[in-house]
């Protein structure tokens, strides 16, 4: 009997796209490999899998329902629409925190008289607190990405978002994660943290959903 066998993950993944006008975006360096990872080894422990997914160049994994998005408002609602039938939520995207105020509905043009142009920015939904925040919420896991203060910035986030667990990693390390194959993560949880050494992110996803489902169990 596989670990997550009868469970339903959601999963978010990747970096999401603010659109200026309708050829310009917002966007970050997320290469959605952390995410994916997770969805294949949770494929792997049994689970039933949805993917929501900001763009990437990756493939879903084969078995997956991947719903594809590209703003942070699009994840939010592909998110709210399927989650309620879930037993854990991972947050692992790198969702935009802003979205332009006003997105153009031409091509912004050069003025040729102006050397500077503003954009007004308005805050995106925070999609993983407004999951741990349901009625009846499944297991959230949320990831933390810091460059420093790691452990208490972690601390904080599981605390304020409301979450079951938060998997923290040192993003100032240009070894392990965005776009790298590798990452190094430590996870924290209300009476409890586990730190996992330096691995390639599938062998880590594995170890990480090992210990959502010992918790899962609880
Ligand atoms: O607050 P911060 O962006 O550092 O939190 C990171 C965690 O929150 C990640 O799990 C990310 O997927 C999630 N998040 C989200 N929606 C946002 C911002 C972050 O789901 N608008």
């Amino acid at each position: 009997n596989s670990p997550l066998s009868g469970k339903h993950l959601m999963i978010t993944a990747g970096p999401t796209r603010e659109a200026i006008d309708p050829v310009r975006y917002l966007s970050n360096h997320s290469s959605g490999k952390m995410g994916y990872a997770l969805a294949q080894a949770a494929l792997a422990l049994g689970a039933k899998v949805t993917l929501v997914s900001g763009p990437v160049t990756l493939s879903a994994p084969r078995g997956c329902q991947l719903i594809k998005v590209s703003s942070a408002q699009q994840m939010q609602d592909a998110v709210m629409q399927h989650v309620q039938a879930c037993d854990v939520f991972i947050g692992c995207a790198a969702v935009a925190d802003f979205r332009v105020a006003e997105q153009a509905e031409q091509k912004l043009k050069k003025q040729q008289d102006e050397d500077e142009m503003i954009l007004r920015l308005v805050k995106n939904p925070d999609i993983l607190a407004s999951v741990a925040a349901l009625e009846n919420p499944p297991f959230t896991l949320g990831f933390a990405a810091e460059t420093q203060n790691v452990a208490d910035y972690a601390k904080g986030k599981l605390a304020r978002k409301r979450l079951n667990m938060i998997a923290a990693n040192d993003v100032s390390d240009h070894k392990i994660g965005f776009n790298s194959e590798h990452n190094a993560l430590t996870l924290f949880w209300n009476g409890g943290e586990l730190a996992l050494p330096v691995n390639d992110k599938l062998t880590l996803a594995h170890q990480l959903l090992g210990v959502v489902a010992q918790q899962l169990e609880k």
